[in-house]
């Protein structure tokens, strides 16, 4: 028999799970690491930076969506919608498992704002929550959208050799395009315009900072 979960229940899940976000192992899935069998061996030193600093948004972004999922599973209302937000919180954490793993092959850091990612995400998520689950699956299924969209552009922007950082983000890319979905067919809300445009320029700023930092 499944325990009924007190909202305290959810805050102590939530801050366990944000604690290990930000500073501890990931509980992936045991999906294969979508590197493993390719070569990436001879990228010059800048293009190696380059890979890196991309691999450093993706990773912020993975922050990001952490703190989303996390943030909607603590205030939406129906049960199915939590859980489901909480099933692609988890598929999250092996996207996010993967960019630290590259990062760490390209012998770079993730970024130093990993706390301000997650947080400023965690308060958006939370929000959308609570505006009720038809927009708190839209919002969903626009954030996913848009890293789709994203993520194509990286294609093109990483070095041709680097066919390890393209593993995993044509894998991520295949995911984020079924959360999507999935949002979508719940019965999430396409969000009003300057919404969408909003959540642009917020990913805008968090993609040029992270690049570096
Ligand atoms: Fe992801
Ligand atoms: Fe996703």
């Amino acid at each position: 028999m499944q325990r009924h979960l007190t909202p305290l229940d959810h805050f102590i899940i939530n801050a366990d799970r944000s604690l290990n976000t930000l500073f501890g192992e990931t509980r992936t899935s045991d999906r294969a690491y979508p590197a493993a069998d390719k070569t990436s061996d001879t990228l010059s030193e800048s293009e190696q930076q380059h890979a890196a600093g991309l691999m450093r948004i993706n990773h912020a972004g993975e922050v990001a969506a952490q703190g989303l999922y996390q943030g909607q599973a603590l205030t939406a209302k129906l049960p199915e919608v939590r859980q489901q937000m909480e099933h692609a919180a988890a598929e999250e954490n092996d996207h996010l498992d993967w960019c630290n793993r590259r990062l760490q092959e390209l012998q770079s850091h993730t970024s130093h704002l990993s706390p301000l990612w997650y947080s400023g995400s965690f308060a958006l998520g939370a929000l959308a929550g609570l505006a009720g689950d038809k927009w708190s699956l839209g919002f969903v299924a626009e954030t996913e959208k848009q890293v789709v969209k994203h993520l194509e552009g990286h294609f093109t922007s990483l070095p041709e050799e680097d066919q390890r950082s393209l593993a995993i983000l044509q894998q991520m890319q295949a995911d984020e395009s079924q959360h999507a979905q999935a949002a979508v067919e719940a019965g999430g809300a396409e969000l009003p315009w300057p919404v969408r445009k909003l959540m642009g320029l917020t990913s805008e700023i968090m993609t040029r900072t992270a690049y570096k930092w």
